[in-house]
């Protein structure tokens, strides 16, 4: 028999007891920084080096976290389940405890682009310095999706959201559309489960399991409650 697929959408509190801050939180990332000034392209335009710097630091943070219970949690879940993870993440902890389907909707730190053509992308591990330019002449930028800029991936996510059997959501604020919006794709009867260490707000959900913890511990019991849907 074909294993049932189980869609997770992840969000900044995932990789939180990896060390990450989120963005929301408080001392998470927008309470230290300007969203419009670090996060969006208008902000770009006007002080490069200061996002590029915010990014740089970003890049370096992820080097040296590494996959906590959560990330490994849902790895070892491909076992029983075909898991496709859809993350707002830009870290690359999901693929590195061991993920195989991970759609990043917001861009990857390992990633850059040029600032012209949102395709043409390179491997990048170290800074990305002011005058590094892509092939076409534009300044390199990181491969992030910022605020006013569309979501390709978008698509995607949803039309998998749509074929889940069962569908969870993991350490999200669900405040940035239109990744939010993906809860509304699963089927209405499918079995729903939500993590968060205080969980959001959500529009009514049928068939929802509210686990209120940390990614880690919360997992843990996902992965009980699942047992019983094999
Ligand atoms: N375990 C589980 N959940 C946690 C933990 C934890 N240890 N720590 C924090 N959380 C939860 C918070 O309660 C909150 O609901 O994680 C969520 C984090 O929310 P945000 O900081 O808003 O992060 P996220 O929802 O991923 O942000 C979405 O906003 O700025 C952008 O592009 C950025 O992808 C990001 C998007």
């Amino acid at each position: 028999m074909s294993k049932q697929k189980l869609i997770v959408l992840t969000g900044a509190g995932i990789s939180a007891e990896s060390g990450l801050k989120t963005f929301r939180d408080t001392d998470g990332l927008w309470e230290g920084y300007n969203v419009y000034e670090v996060a969006t392209p208008h902000g770009f335009a006007a002080n490069p080096q200061l996002v590029l710097d915010f990014y740089n630091m970003r890049r370096k943070d992820v080097a040296h976290a590494k996959p906590n219970a959560a990330h490994i949690g849902l790895a070892e879940l491909e076992n029983d389940f075909d898991v496709h993870i859809i993350t707002q993440n830009i870290d690359d902890l999901h693929e590195r405890a061991g993920s195989t389907k991970v759609l990043h909707l917001h861009g990857e730190i390992f990633k850059m682009r040029s600032a012209k053509n949102s395709a043409k992308t390179y491997p990048i591990y170290e800074d990305i310095k002011l005058g590094d330019l892509a092939e076409d002449g534009s300044q390199l930028r990181p491969f992030i999706v910022w605020f006013d800029e569309p979501v390709p991936m978008i698509e995607e996510a949803a039309s998998i959201t749509k074929t889940a059997d069962i569908f969870a959501v993991i350490g999200t604020s669900l405040q940035v559309y239109p990744a939010a919006g993906l809860v509304n794709y699963a089927a209405k009867t499918i079995p729903k489960f939500i993590i968060d260490k205080k969980i959001p707000y959500t529009s009514t959900l049928q068939n929802l399991t509210i686990i209120e913890k940390g990614a880690g511990e919360g997992v843990a019991d996902l992965k009980n409650h699942l047992k019983n849907l094999l």
